[in-house]
């Protein structure tokens, strides 16, 4: 695999969901490319589409209220979203591993740990036989810190701690060896100790295999320690995309403004009066016509409540939706 060449292609993907106040566009017009080798941070609030434009691209929307309507998720020009659900089964774990905030999303509570990681074996190397498999689980939950892994394999998810559960979910999403690994806020639900474990533990995976990350917080700390790329969600757009650093030197879209203004910073002297971006989230039920982020801007113009902003790039790899980018 060629670092630097793009392994998986979000294309202007559409996902939605059928509820009872009507049809919403939770992912509407998504874009982004990851780039082989490389981690891309996903990073947006809490409900703005991460864990929707996850679950798409690994095919595992909640049926049938969410659909994918539109759109390409391309992985090494294969599109996804075409194949066949035994097509995609066989993708999943092998050739896209996932990991989720809650690790009991992916553990089975009546299984003992080194059961299921064998089973995640059994099903992605047949080359191996029964005693190789065994060894191979009991190497892998080593690997991703877990002491006494031999003792660990006869436990129950109940019987170790959330941080140890989690590693025990990063390595079954690694058991298959995946050329890509999504990790949706894995370290949110974690004291923060822990989170910085688990974080380095994922950086250091991802140097070791050379796998393609796709990490998504709603944290743009975190984005800044481990990040090549960022795209920043808001109310199902991506509202700016671009290489870390120059998100972080210089955002563009007054979310992102308003969102590195809110990050605490460990040397601030008043670290009590942080900016903080005004109002709240438009609801996907009644969104305004124009611009999503117009009622919470700080640089609202007449023509955002009426035309909607497209992508406009100013650097090579750093774009975003916001007239005020417009010449
Ligand atoms: N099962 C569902 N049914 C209906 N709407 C949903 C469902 N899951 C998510 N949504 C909608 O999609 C939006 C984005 O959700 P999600 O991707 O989970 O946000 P987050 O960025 O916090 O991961 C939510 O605000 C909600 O409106
Ligand atoms: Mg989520």
């Amino acid at each position: 695999m060629n670092n630097g060449q793009p392994i998986l292609t979000v294309d202007h993907l559409v996902a939605t969901f059928d509820t009872d106040a009507g049809r919403v566009r939770a992912v509407d017009q998504v874009s982004f490319s990851l780039k082989a080798g490389t981690i891309l941070g996903l990073v947006g609030e809490s409900g703005c589409g991460k864990s929707v434009t996850a679950l798409s691209i690994m095919r595992l929307l909640p049926r049938p209220a969410g659909v994918i309507e539109s759109g390409a998720i391309r992985l090494n020009g294969v599109d996804l979203v075409q194949l066949a659900p035994d097509e995609m089964h066989r993708i999943r774990g092998r050739r896209i591993g996932m990991i989720f905030q809650e690790p009991m999303t992916a553990l089975n509570p009546v299984h003992r740990i080194g059961q299921q990681l064998v089973e995640v074996f059994d099903l992605h190397r047949p080359d191996l036989d029964a005693v190789q498999r065994y060894q191979a689980a009991v190497a892998l939950l080593s690997r991703v810190g877990i002491p006494e892994a031999r003792a660990r394999m006869d436990e129950y998810p109940h019987q170790i701690s959330g941080g140890m559960r989690q590693r025990v979910m990063i390595a079954m999403a690694l058991a298959g060896k995946p050329d890509v690994l999504i990790a949706d806020e894995p370290t949110t639900a974690l004291d923060v100790t822990i989170q910085a474990q688990i974080l380095e533990l994922i950086l250091d995976l991802q140097k070791e295999t050379g796998m393609a990350v796709l990490f998504i917080t709603h944290a743009l700390g975190v984005i800044a320690q481990i990040c090549q790329e960022v795209a920043v969600m808001y109310a199902g757009w991506i509202v700016e995309s671009a290489p870390a650093a120059a998100l972080f030197k210089k955002p563009l879209h007054p979310y992102t403004q308003g969102l590195l203004a809110s990050m605490p910073r460990l040397s601030s002297e008043n670290k009590s009066v942080l900016p903080i971006i005004r109002g709240t989230v438009p609801s996907l039920h009644q969104l305004p016509p124009g611009c999503r982020f117009q009622n919470r801007c700080p640089h609202v113009m007449d023509r955002c409540g009426k035309e909607t902003p497209g992508p406009v790039a100013v650097d090579d790899d750093h774009w975003a939706r916001c007239f005020l980018l417009e010449g």
